[in-house]
């Protein structure tokens, strides 16, 4: 049995439809935070039980008969996050899972400017720990993120923002299949994938332009410096934390940290993946 978690998330619970392209159901498990929002999933044959990673017993429950196991990485940062991290690794292996593969992120690293992407080499290492097998799908960095920055500038038409570096933006789709591909090939990958990208790297100001095709409006780039970009975050409600998170995915896109593009993700999904300005067109037109 394949168990997933995060199931009832964005990208966990587009990885499970893949997986039921694929696979019978009584196949599929998931463990989720909250079984009631699982309950079409489980009305489809799949194994539906409840684990947190606050609580590493009912995670030793859930993963209960998984030869492989998608840990889907939990939102939040640093010390927190590699903690719920841990708990569910230590689980999986007293659940006696065979492989763990866990959703990381390209740029991955203990020397990133980015807080994630250190959190994710901490949670490799810990994975390497375990002498199981794993994987980690270097996921590249989420269109819909870049998405979300744009928000004020869809309206504004002026994108407003520290200066940074080219970004190779991957849609969820392309990612949930690519992680069905590897679950239903399994050991195709030992440790870390190549990064898992969309198939061109874009600065905000190739975002800019494409914004402009896409609507037919015209939209500026603006480079804001980063301490005025941190005053406006925190006058806007943001807590330090959460602005100096925002600065930092800006410090390691001009880092080169994101940069890379690499056809590991068109190999797994068939076809070439999303193009940014076409999960822009879908966004938009919502
Ligand atoms: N590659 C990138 O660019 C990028 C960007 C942003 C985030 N990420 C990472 O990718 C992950 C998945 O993305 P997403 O879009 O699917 O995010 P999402 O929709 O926020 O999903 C996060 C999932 O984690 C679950 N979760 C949170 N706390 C939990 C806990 N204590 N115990 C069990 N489950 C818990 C949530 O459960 P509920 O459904 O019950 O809320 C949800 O299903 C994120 O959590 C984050 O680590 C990657």
């Amino acid at each position: 049995m394949i168990i997933v978690t995060g199931a009832t998330g964005n990208l966990g619970r587009r990885i499970v439809e893949r997986l039921l392209e694929r696979l019978p159901a009584d196949r599929v498990g998931v463990s989720v935070r909250d079984p009631r929002k699982a309950q079409d999933l489980a009305d489809r044959g799949v194994r539906v039980r409840q684990g947190s990673f606050d609580d590493p017993a009912s995670l030793v429950h859930a993963f209960e008969g998984a030869e492989q196991l998608l840990l889907v990485s939990l939102d939040r940062t640093g010390e927190e996050c590699v903690t719920g991290h841990r708990a569910a690794i230590d689980a999986a292996v007293k659940a006696g899972v065979g492989r763990i593969l866990y959703t990381s992120q390209m740029g991955a690293s203990h020397d990133s400017r980015f807080q994630a992407c250190r959190d994710h080499a901490r949670t490799e290492d810990l994975l390497r720990a375990t002498g199981l097998p794993w994987t980690a799908l270097r996921n590249g960095f989420y269109a819909a993120s870049a998405l979300l920055f744009l928000e004020a500038a869809r309206h504004t038409g002026d994108i407003a923002f520290p200066a940074d570096g080219p970004v190779a933006w991957t849609g969820h789709d392309d990612l949930a299949e690519a992680a069905a591909a590897v679950l239903t090939d399994e050991g195709r990958f030992e440790g870390p994938t190549p990064p898992l990208t969309g198939p061109a790297a874009l600065d905000f100001d190739a975002v800019a332009g494409t914004a402009a095709q896409a609507t037919g409006r015209p939209f500026t780039r603006t480079v804001v410096p980063d301490d005025a970009f941190r005053e406006q975050a925190l006058a806007h409600g943001a807590p330090a934390p959460i602005a100096d998170l925002m600065l930092s995915i800006f410090a390691a896109a001009r880092n080169g940290e994101f940069a890379d593009i690499d056809p590991t993700m068109a190999e797994l999904i068939g076809r070439e993946p999303a193009t940014f300005r076409t999960l822009l067109g879908h966004a938009w037109a919502e």
